[in-house]
């Protein structure tokens, strides 16, 4: 019993030493760890380690190099007058005490928890409003070693900041957005902020903004003086031309069109009161909410801006026309707004040609055709007679006056309806020949009119080009 035991617990041991030799033998790499390799190398490296003292402390300034990659851009609000912008902000330094040797590779990609361990740049925004790190999924950072100590520190944030705009060329200006950067606390004898060389700014080749095209961002780099000393800053501009597109649709095309519009009353006749005044009052009123709608997206700034020169121009051109209007109707004698019809013509006709003109021939008086009948023409001739003929009534009492009572009484008691003068007939039929020629000379297309005709298009066309002219030219990019 006890042989057979031993000799099963030695075949027992010799079969689990040859397993094992075989295990080790067919995964070469388990026992070459690579990761301890590197942890044991980032504990040496952070054995010691003090990250809240900057590297060369005490010696010369840390020189902190920064890149913007820039992948989008906006929204640019006029209003709050901030713009934003999505961005990887890139920072590298070099940290002496993080060199190292290794055999692979020469940079060590690492986890944000190494970034807690190490010193890093203080750097904020100067004029930054609401800036943000992302942290979908994790923190959107990361931290890159190089053996000579060389950090890269990159992040994505969104930064909101203060753009002061100056509206005065509104819409066709072109906005310059700064951004500045600088250390929070360290002066110029601890920490100096540098462009990158290689690459300052990169904008993403596929951004697209719908109101501004991005037309330059020049950088610089200065130094900003404080109470506690002076401060190492960067500094970036980012020139934005604004697209006119959209406020020649929704602005300037109505505008336009509404001005033209307001100038088909000058070719309605004078005597349309009613069309003329409601067109007018028409194309103000649309004008008036056009020129409020167009002030909506901009903040209340107290200097007019050149879209409110266009909105008051063509505001002035229609308030123009009316007041047109009202000359060239204070200046119109009969007829106005009303329909009128035209003096018996028969009398015209017995004068001087009765025989050529057919007695039924269709005239068009205004918007009326008047077939020439007894029933119309005694009405036309009641209309023109409407003042009582003064020399009869003037007879009659004069008559009276002088003579007896009784004469008076009869008269007065059947009134009498006496036989025009032999001359009267020809009286009226000259009266009503005279105020036909009055109407014909009065109401006939007005001066104003006609002046205006070619006064309103050409003045509106040369304020258009000066206007033009002198917007697109001041700012044409000459940057
Ligand atoms: C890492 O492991 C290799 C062998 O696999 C060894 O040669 C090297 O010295 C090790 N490096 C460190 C820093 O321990
Ligand atoms: C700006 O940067 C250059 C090097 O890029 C440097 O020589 C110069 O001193 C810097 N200017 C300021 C004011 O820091």
């Amino acid at each position: 019993m006890n042989g057979i035991g031993i000799i099963l617990w030695w075949i027992s041991l010799l079969f689990y030493s040859l397993s094992f030799v075989v295990c080790t033998r067919s995964d070469p790499g388990y026992k070459n760890n690579n990761h301890k390799n590197v942890s044991e190398l980032l504990d040496n490296l952070l054995r010691g380690y003090d990250n809240s003292i900057r590297p060369d402390f005490g010696g010369p300034p840390t020189i902190v190099e920064i890149d913007i990659m820039v992948r989008s851009m906006g929204p640019i609000s006029e209003v709050d007058m901030t713009y934003s912008m999505d961005c990887y902000f890139r920072q590298t330094w070099v940290d002496k005490r993080l060199e190292y040797h290794s055999t692979k590779g020469d940079t060590l990609a690492l986890s944000i928890s190494m970034l807690e361990k190490i010193w890093k740049p203080d750097t904020y925004f100067y004029n930054g409003k609401q800036s943000y790190l992302h942290t979908i999924t994790t923190p959107n950072k990361f931290v890159r070693l190089k053996m000579d100590g060389r950090v890269l520190y990159s992040s994505r944030l969104t930064v909101k900041a203060s753009c002061p705009m100056n509206l005065e060329d509104f819409p066709m200006d072109t906005q310059r957005c700064p951004l500045k950067l600088g250390s929070f606390g360290y002066t110029i004898s601890d920490v100096l902020y540098r462009w990158n060389a290689n690459r300052t700014v990169d904008i993403a080749l596929d951004m697209k903004m719908s109101q501004f095209d991005l037309i330059s961002t020049p950088s610089g780099n200065g130094t900003e003086k404080m109470k506690l000393g002076e401060y190492s800053t960067l500094d970036i501009n980012f020139y934005l031309q604004r697209h006119m597109g959209n406020f020649l649709i929704q602005v300037y095309g109505p505008c336009t069109l509404l001005v033209i519009l307001s100038w088909v009353s000058f070719w309605l006749n004078r005597e349309a009161t009613a069309d003329r005044v409601s067109l007018g009052v028409t194309t103000v009123l649309t004008m008036t909410f056009l020129g409020l709608e167009a002030r909506t997206d901009l903040p209340k700034v107290s200097y007019p801006t050149a879209l409110d020169f266009f909105v008051f121009l063509s505001f002035a051109f229609i308030f123009a026309t009316i007041i047109q209007f009202a000359i060239v109707h204070f200046h119109t004698k009969y007829g106005s707004g009303e329909v009128y019809f035209n003096e018996d013509s028969s009398s015209e006709e017995d004068d001087d040609d009765s025989g050529s003109e057919d007695p039924n021939r269709i005239r068009s008086v205004g918007n009326l055709d008047i077939r020439r009948d007894p029933s119309v023409r005694s009405l036309q001739m009641s209309i023109i007679e409407v003042p009582p003929p003064p020399r009869l009534n003037n007879g009659g009492m004069g008559g009276s006056s002088s003579s007896g009572e009784g004469r008076t009484s009869s008269s007065m008691r059947n009134p009498p309806t006496p036989p025009p003068p032999p001359n009267w007939a020809s009286f009226c039929r000259k009266q009503g020949r005279k105020h036909f020629l009055e109407m014909e000379s009065v109401n006939s297309v007005s001066k104003v009119d006609q002046f205006a005709r070619v006064f309103f298009p050409v003045s509106f066309l040369a304020i258009n080009v000066f206007y033009w002219y002198s917007y697109l030219y001041k700012n044409s990019p000459h940057l």
